[in-house]
């Protein structure tokens, strides 16, 4: 029974990856989530407002509006320089990290203009980065700006790290494009070796004693998996690309249905939250049972098995069963 699988070329022993996040934010963790089985782990992230000096600078090209773009972007292409200490210190984890573990590493970097900190990749590929995963961030508040500017904006980011490094390259891509396919296509021509399915971002809530917007984070649970399993199974057969599925994987059934989707991988990050590292292994275990019971031989054996090209009901991820879905409800 082999649960190998690849995902940006790189051989992982299984498909659960730890993902961005605190629990991946210290050697003592990492080295916790490999003893308990993890394939590789994706640090947390290090962040563009990290990377440069000028947070003002930021704040006023992302929360002021759209016109500020390309003078934003002028400005921070001029940044070469990178002696900040929170990015030097990154660079440093990565560079223990890897002496530290045998499972591939890959370094977050998470931002949205397509200046010269996107250079800061470099860094991070001769830090000993195994690949790299791109969290793009960019909310489009000017009614004035089209859909079309707004995936330029992603696609330079995409395409400034594709020049910057030659390790892999992933994008954990939010899942509100209007045209998600056309858009993951997109990103695959403009160099991308992945698509992580999906970013989630921090939620909006009102405090309305004290009058004040705050965000916060939230964790999931099973549910959340939908859309990952949707864009996943569409994916799988159109667009040329490792898939890794996001958001909501909790269960032994949750990353055997992503994998039956289509998914090289997946992350899972809310899930190691609430049961603690140790319980990857209770996963793979339960995972193994259950391939072993219905005679699979491999994950790669069951990839795609239930992607749209291969599903016996592709109505299932298509406007087509919506209707049918609402009228067999409560019968
Ligand atoms: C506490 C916490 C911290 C996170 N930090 C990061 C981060 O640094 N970078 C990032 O790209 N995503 C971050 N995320 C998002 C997760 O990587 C992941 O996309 C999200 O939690 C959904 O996956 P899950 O259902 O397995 O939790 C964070 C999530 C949580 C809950």
């Amino acid at each position: 029974m082999s649960l190998e699988t690849t995902y940006l070329g790189l051989n992982l022993k299984n498909p659960i990856i730890a993902g961005a996040s605190y629990i991946t934010g210290s050697i003592d963790r990492i080295k916790k989530l490999e003893d308990a089985g993890v394939a590789a782990v994706v640090m947390h992230s290090i962040f563009e407002e990290q990377i440069n000096h000028e947070v003002k600078e930021l704040d006023h090209f992302l929360f002021q509006g759209s016109e500020s773009y390309a003078e934003a972007t002028e400005y921070f292409a001029d940044l070469d320089e990178y002696n900040n200490i929170e990015s030097d210190e990154y660079l440093e984890e990565i560079n223990e990290i890897k002496k530290s573990v045998d499972i591939p590493v890959v370094a977050s970097l998470n931002g949205v203009s397509s200046g010269g900190w996107m250079k800061y990749a470099t860094k991070l590929e001769e830090a000993g980065a195994d690949a790299l995963e791109l969290n793009i961030i960019y909310i489009p508040t000017d009614p004035s700006i089209d859909s079309r500017v707004v995936e330029q904006i992603y696609l330079d980011d995409v395409k400034s790290v594709r020049e910057n490094v030659k390790i892999p390259v992933s994008l954990k891509m939010s899942p509100y494009f209007s045209a998600p396919a056309n858009m993951a296509k997109k990103f695959v021509d403009a160099g991308l070796n992945g698509l992580v399915l999906f970013d989630r971002q921090a939620s909006v809530d009102i405090d309305i004693e004290n009058l004040e917007s705050e965000r916060k984070i939230t964790l999931t649970d099973s549910n959340d998996l939908s859309e990952a399993l949707r864009w996943t199974a569409i994916f799988f057969s159109k667009i040329d690309t490792y898939l890794c599925a996001s958001g909501g994987v909790h269960t032994y059934r949750d990353v055997l249905k992503s994998v039956m989707c289509g998914a090289d991988a997946v992350q899972m990050v809310s899930a190691i939250i609430k049961n603690g590292e140790e319980y990857i292994s209770k996963v793979l275990d339960e995972m193994t049972q259950w391939m072993r019971e219905e005679e699979y031989e491999s994950i790669r054996q069951m990839k795609g098995s239930l992607s749209l090209k291969n599903t016996p009901n592709p109505a299932a991820y298509e406007r087509a069963n919506y209707m049918r879905a609402l009228q067999e409800f409560g019968r």
